[in-house]
C-alpha cells in the first residue's frame, strides 16, 4: 500500500517535471518574426473609432480585429484557464484589459493598440528590423528619480508603456509577465498599475534586458551607489532605437524611444534626443 502510494507521487512528481520540461523546451524553440495581425480592445465611443480606422487604412495588408468584452473573455477562457481564468472575476476592467493583451500577444503574436491610440504610418515603413520579436517603448524619456516618480504617479523609475506593445507569438516575455500578474494578485496587490499595468509590463521588459545586456546589473549597482547619479534626469537603462538579445528563446527586443510611442510634449522636451517621429500617437482627450 506504502509503495503503491510512493509510486503515485513518484509518477506525479515525474508527470509535473515533464510539464516543466516541455515549457522550458518550448521556449527555446527560435521565435518567428511578429506577425502582421492588429489587436485592439477598449472602443468606448465613437470618436475613437476613427482612431481604430487608421490602424486598418494605414495597413490593408494585416489582419485586424476589435476584441469585443464578451470576445475578450472566452478568449481568456478558453487560453489560460490554468494562469488567468481562475482571478478573472476579481480583476477590474481596465485589469482585464492589461492581462488580455499579454495573453493574445503571446497566443497569437501581432501589434497590440488601445483603442485611443492612432497608427502614425505603416507598419512596414517603422523600420524595424526583421529581427525583432518584441516592440517595447519607453514610457518617457528619462529615469525618473524616485520623488518624480511619486510626482508623476508612475509605477516605475523606468517605465514601458503598455498601451502599444508588439510580439511574436509564444515569447516568454509575455508568459512571465503573466506569471508576475498571478504572483501579485497572490500578494494582494490592488494597485492596478502595479498588478497588471505598466508596472508588471515594465518589469519583465527589464527582466529581459537584464538577461540579455551584461552591463545592466552593473550600471544600476554603479547608479545607486552614488547620490548625485540618482538624481540625474538624462539617463535610462538602456539606448533606445535599438535591438536587444538573443534570449534563450532566441528572442529580439527592440526598445523604442518614448517620443516614438508616447505624443506629450514634455517627452520631447526634457529629453530632445528621445522625441524621434512618432510610430503611434495616444489621443488621451
Ligand atoms: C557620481 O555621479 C556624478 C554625476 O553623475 C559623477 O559626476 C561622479 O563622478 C560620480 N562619483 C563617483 C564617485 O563615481
Ligand atoms: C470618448 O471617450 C474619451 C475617453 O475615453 C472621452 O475623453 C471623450 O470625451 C469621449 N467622447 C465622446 C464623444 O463621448
Amino acid at each position: 500500500m506504502l509503495v503503491q502510494l510512493l509510486l503515485l507521487l513518484l509518477l506525479r512528481a515525474l508527470r509535473t517535471r515533464g510539464q516543466c520540461t516541455s515549457l522550458l523546451q518550448t521556449s527555446k524553440l527560435h521565435l518567428t518574426s511578429i506577425p502582421c495581425s492588429i489587436h485592439q480592445t477598449g472602443l468606448t465611443n465613437d470618436s475613437e473609432a476613427k482612431w481604430v480606422e487608421t490602424w486598418i487604412q494605414k495597413n490593408p495588408q494585416c489582419q485586424h480585429k476589435l476584441w469585443k468584452d464578451e470576445e475578450v473573455e472566452k478568449f481568456v477562457q478558453q487560453n489560460s484557464d490554468q494562469l488567468l481564468w481562475p482571478i478573472w472575476p476579481g480583476l477590474t476592467h481596465v485589469e482585464r484589459a492589461d492581462v488580455f493583451r499579454y495573453l493574445v500577444l503571446w497566443k497569437e503574436g501581432g501589434y497590440y493598440a488601445d483603442a485611443n491610440v492612432e497608427c502614425m504610418k505603416p507598419i512596414d515603413e517603422w523600420g524595424i528590423p526583421n529581427e525583432a520579436t518584441m516592440i517595447a517603448g519607453y514610457e518617457f524619456g528619462h529615469r525618473l528619480p524616485e520623488e518624480d516618480r511619486k510626482l508623476f504617479q508612475f509605477a516605475r523609475t523606468e517605465q514601458f508603456e503598455q498601451w502599444f506593445l508588439a510580439s511574436a507569438p509564444g515569447n516568454p516575455v509575455l508568459l512571465r509577465c503573466m506569471e508576475l500578474v498571478r504572483q501579485r494578485y497572490s500578494w494582494k496587490l490592488q494597485d492596478t498599475l502595479q498588478l497588471s499595468g505598466a508596472g508588471v509590463w515594465s518589469d519583465a521588459v527589464h527582466e529581459f534586458l537584464a538577461r540579455t545586456v551584461p552591463e545592466v546589473l552593473e550600471k544600476e549597482v554603479a547608479f545607486r551607489s552614488n547620490k548625485s547619479e540618482l538624481l540625474r534626469k538624462d539617463t535610462r537603462g538602456v539606448p533606445s532605437e535599438r535591438l536587444y538579445g538573443p534570449d534563450a528563446s532566441g528572442g529580439f527586443m527592440w526598445v523604442a524611444a518614448a517620443g516614438r510611442v508616447n505624443p506629450e510634449a514634455h517627452v520631447e522636451q526634457w529629453d530632445p534626443t528621445e522625441g524621434k517621429e512618432a510610430l503611434v500617437y495616444r489621443h488621451t482627450k
